[in-house]
């Protein structure tokens, strides 16, 4: 949700902190400050709206302080205001945040009540005063944060700098990820919340764990959990886990769209045995498995609609989808030794993680569907099943997405495998293995694609309909559609449009329709004549022999290569993927960071 840096180092860090909070801003761009020391005196630079603004105000105003703390943010408690910028501070302790403190009104008005006075609305800054409070109580700095902490309810991370003593960062992990960056000169050590932010200042890195209090010292670093000293695995830094590049593309989301046929190879390789053409087993107990759940938000629950057909073809088991907000508080009677799926890009997504910690609580299997590898849902899942996309930065998740549907159908597979169910593997495998080549043959539609996209940004409002498979990837690519260009759009059952959400065609509402020639088909096409009929503007995705079928009269027509099963999915996704690109270009929006949005929703 924030991006949360903090250096000691022997030159000014203002600068070096603001290079992380940049390679952070897909966390969250509401707002952007640092503090740093300067002759023992803690001092800010905030700035409203992306970090660019934050790098004028420091042209303007350059700091020197050698120890310092820098935030990017999302809001989750007060407007995206200056005021309301991270790092917040006393004239003894500045702070910053990333998470929520569920309990912070309470805090705030005890804070009130011993006579403190608030800038802002936010929760940092009651977790800031907090531990004012304790210093003027008389207690030493880590001593102050280790009495506040407790107090706090919710999930987070802090990091915090005092006045008194420029050699000390204190960093606090409470189920919101931290890590300890470690420079090979030893000259830097720095705090974050990921491995991003801390690889341009580090050679290694220590993940911190729930409960961790990280005292850092140029000297050395101390870690603190329930009040005893504990011991963290440190770890070189994988390169590439930290590079991310636009190339030659605009946007970051038009790399990782065309990027799509490569890394979905890789993604392949790692779950298909090439050479023999065989599904790699999955090592999980299929045996003990009656039930199958998949939890996930966003794009990655419409990967697990998808999958959900899979598993019930192939594997013959009953899966369950639900959107992890919902699943985490529900009384769903779980049985132990069911499977649990999750998926996620991030791997920090609040309410998928706190749906995985829910799962696991009652026993089943759990098995995550991850990108970061790094992330607090691969270090507490039993399996990882990695995506192997390689870093997606652009708020809108595209490869991501393909990458996890390509895991999804190896885990049918795998899993029908295991119970000896999987009928014609090598069919499937072939299947499988034509999916990069056929996204690519999409890619080479983009003149057709480009052209759709535009002439759908016309509209403010949009219907995207399909059936089966196809009514996942209307909502996915709805979704898709409304997060970058601001068009509302609404993905349907295109079945259920006549049962209510009909009332809203007419010729101000468009419809784009997902018809493969498959076995919805003729049913969808029914659906798209009925709201034709009512004047809505026809936006079709078909292939050749689907084109032939139709009489109505289209805004757009857009015919695919004609593909079915499992690879339909795929192509059918990615030409979403596109027109959503295009329709966010023709508007003017910010297609890589869109407003309100964040890349990593940590907070539940
Ligand atoms: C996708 O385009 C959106 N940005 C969003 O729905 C995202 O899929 C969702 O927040 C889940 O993120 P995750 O995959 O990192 O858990």
């Amino acid at each position: 949700m924030c991006g949360i840096i903090g250096i000691l180092g022997v030159e000014a860090v203002a600068l070096p902190m603001v290079d992380s909070l940049k390679l952070m801003e897909y966390r969250g761009y509401d707002s952007a400050g640092v503090a740093t020391l300067e002759d023992g005196k803690l001092v800010r630079r905030r700035a409203e709206g992306k970090l660019k603004n934050l790098d004028a105000r420091l042209a303007m105003q350059p700091l020197y302080g050698t120890s310092g703390i820098g935030h990017t943010r999302w809001a989750t408690h007060g407007k995206a205001t200056e005021a309301a910028a991270h790092p917040h501070a006393t004239d003894e302790v500045a702070g910053v945040h990333n998470g929520i403190i569920e309990n912070c009104k309470s805090l705030r008005e005890g804070l009130e009540a011993d006579g403190h006075t608030f800038e802002s609305e936010t929760d940092t800054e009651v977790g800031v005063k907090m531990v004012q409070r304790e210093l003027d109580r008389g207690l030493s700095p880590i001593d102050a944060v280790a009495a506040v902490i407790p107090q706090l309810r919710g999930v987070y991370a802090f990091e915090f700098l005092f006045a008194e003593d420029e050699n000390l960062l204190v960093g606090v992990q409470m189920g919101a990820p931290l890590a300890i960056g470690f420079s090979d000169d030893g000259e830097k050590v720095s705090l974050g919340s990921d491995v991003v932010a801390l690889a341009p200042h580090a050679s290694k890195i220590m993940y911190l764990e729930q409960g961790d209090i990280a005292v850092v010292r140029r000297t050395g670093v101390t870690v603190l959990n329930d009040g005893k000293i504990v011991s963290r695995l440190t770890q070189k830094i994988d390169p590439e886990a930290a590079k991310a590049d636009k190339g030659p593309y605009r946007w970051f989301m038009a790399k990782e769209i065309n990027e799509q046929p490569v890394v979905l190879q890789k993604t392949l390789s790692a779950y298909v045995d090439l050479m023999s053409g065989t599904i790699k087993p999955i090592a999980l107990d299929f045996e003990k498995i009656k039930k199958v759940y998949i939890l996930a938000c966003g794009t990655s629950m419409f990967a697990a609609l998808i999958a959900k057909h899979w598993i019930e073809r192939d594997a013959k088991v009953t899966t369950i989808v639900e959107i992890a907000s919902e699943f985490h508080k529900s009384d769903a009677p779980l049985e132990a030794g069911d499977l649990a799926v999750f998926i996620s890009q991030s791997g920090e997504t609040g309410d998928t993680l706190a749906s995985l910690r829910f799962a696991k609580a009652a026993g089943l299997q759990i098995v995550s569907i991850l990108n970061v590898l790094t992330s607090t849902m691969a270090r507490e899942s039993d399996i990882v099943l990695p995506m192997h996309v390689g870093p997606e930065i652009a708020v809108a998740s595209t490869k991501a997405f393909m990458g996890a549907l390509m895991v999804l159908a190896c885990l049918a597979f795998a899993f029908a495998k295991a119970k000896s169910v999987l009928e014609d593997e090598a069919a499937l495998v072939v299947e499988l293995t034509s999916v990069p080549g056929l996204v690519a043959q999409v890619l080479l539609l983009d003149p057709q694609i480009e052209a759709f996209g535009r002439e759908l940004s016309k509209f403010k409002n949009a219907f995207y309909l399909g059936r089966g498979t196809n009514y996942a990837l209307a909502l996915e690519g709805a979704l898709k559609l409304k997060e970058i260009s601001y068009i509302h759009a609404e993905g349907q059952a295109a079945g259920e449009v006549k049962h209510g959400s009909i009332a809203l065609i007419d010729e101000h509402m468009p419809s784009v329709v997902i018809a493969p020639s498959d076995r919805w088909f003729e049913k969808t096409i029914s659906n798209l004549q009925e709201v034709q009929a009512r004047g809505s503007p026809i936006f079709l995705i078909t292939d050749e022999t689907g084109k032939g079928e139709v009489s109505v009269p289209t805004i757009a027509t857009l015919v695919l290569p004609e593909v079915s099963g499992i690879t339909a999915v795929f192509v059918y996704a990615a030409a979403l993927q596109l027109i959503a690109y295009h329709a966010a270009v023709a508007t003017g929006t910010d297609v890589d960071q869109p407003r309100n949005l964040a890349k990593s929703v940590t907070v539940q």
